[in-house]
């Protein structure tokens, strides 16, 4: 008989829920976003985060059961998502799952929002290849991983400082351009052109990526040409990016001719990473996972495909699991 999964994401800004059976289709996603909520502030503000998930959490899960057209008799199982994050926002999600899954009389686990995002490659594609090398480009992180089987991970490198999406969200705070910046620099970047002549900074350091400095070039070029075009500015952060995550990639496909290439996390929700990554999965006979924008960015069907995985793997959390905003991910010993 199929079984049903509830699955809770409250780790940054947004609050969401999904049902997913147990071959991993997806009856329901919904994701409350709050990014109105942060905007004014430029970035996430932890306090109203966890306020709004509170106010929202209720909702969200209704809507995601209505959606899927079932209650919570139906459920058999509750995911939620235990870390990295936001303290009192991941908070909120478990206080949630713990209720409802001690109300339904199912099994809780606690999912690694990392483990999420590497996870959404099933919402991408049925025939999930391994080993894959896995590109995680985020708001919080960007690492390049290899996925030698379900759930084991080898780590290829990571950046020594700024993830990409904040180096996205900080240029287009810097610009005036709200938040948050990914969206709206990766659209500006389509009329300009990459004439700046930007950093491409660790281009030939192994794995690693640092994308700090080239932040700091963007400001250092704005301030010494005030009238630079904001298009052209994007149009050479952006292609300053791009070129070092696709030589990151290019440099993994060579060297260990995987069948696949994964990029997941909210930046792979970029058209222009998409098309580039499209380019070199094709040029190296590689197939491209790449879950669609809406389960790039965050939401809760992904860490019920990782809950899926983590309850067949080690069954439930114990009771009494908290929090851990500082999760990192586990990577099997056997690194190549
Ligand atoms: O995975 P995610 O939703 O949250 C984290 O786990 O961090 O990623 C959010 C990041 C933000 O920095 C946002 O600017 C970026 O993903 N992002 C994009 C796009 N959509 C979201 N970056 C580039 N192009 C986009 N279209
Ligand atoms: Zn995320």
């Amino acid at each position: 008989m199929t079984r049903l999964l509830l699955a809770i994401e409250t780790s940054c800004d947004e609050t969401a829920a999904a049902v997913l059976d147990d071959s991993l289709a997806v009856r329901s996603s919904v994701v409350a976003s709050q990014v109105d909520l942060h905007a004014a502030f430029g970035g996430v503000v932890p306090e109203l985060a966890s306020r709004a998930h509170v106010e929202t959490i209720t909702p969200v899960v209704a809507g995601a059961l209505a959606e899927a057209g079932v209650s919570g008799r139906d459920l058999d199982a509750v995911a939620v998502t235990r870390g990295p994050g936001l303290v009192g926002a991941l908070l909120v999600g478990m206080a949630t799952a713990k209720a409802l899954a001690l109300a339904w009389g199912v099994p809780l686990v606690g999912v690694n929002h990392l483990e999420g995002h590497l996870a959404s490659v099933y919402l991408a594609d049925d025939d999930v290849p391994f080993p894959h090398v896995a590109l995680l480009v985020s708001g919080g992180h960007c690492m390049l991983t290899r996925a030698t089987a379900p759930g084991r991970y080898a780590l290829l490198g990571e950046t020594v400082d700024d993830s990409i999406g904040e180096a996205y969200d900080k240029v287009a705070r810097f610009l005036g351009l709200g938040y948050p910046g990914g969206p709206v620099l990766d659209r500006m970047a389509g009329s300009g052109e990459d004439v700046l002549g930007f950093p491409r900074p660790m281009l030939a350091d192994g794995y690693v990526f640092s994308f700090s400095g080239l932040k700091t070039a963007v400001v250092n070029q704005v301030r010494a040409d005030p009238g630079s075009s904001q298009a052209d500015v994007a149009a050479s952060f952006v292609a300053s990016c791009m070129d070092v995550l696709c030589a990151k990639l290019r440099r993994a496909l060579e060297e260990f001719g995987d069948p696949a290439v994964a990029i997941v996390g909210g930046v792979a929700a970029s058209p222009v990473l998409r098309a580039r990554a499209r380019a070199l999965a094709d040029e190296y006979g590689a197939r491209l996972l790449i879950p669609p924008p809406a389960l790039a960015t965050d939401n809760a069907a992904m860490i019920g495909v990782a809950g899926w995985h983590a309850l067949a793997a080690e069954g439930p959390s114990p009771p009494g699991f908290g929090p851990e905003p500082d999760l990192r991910l586990r990577f099997a010993e056997d690194a190549p």
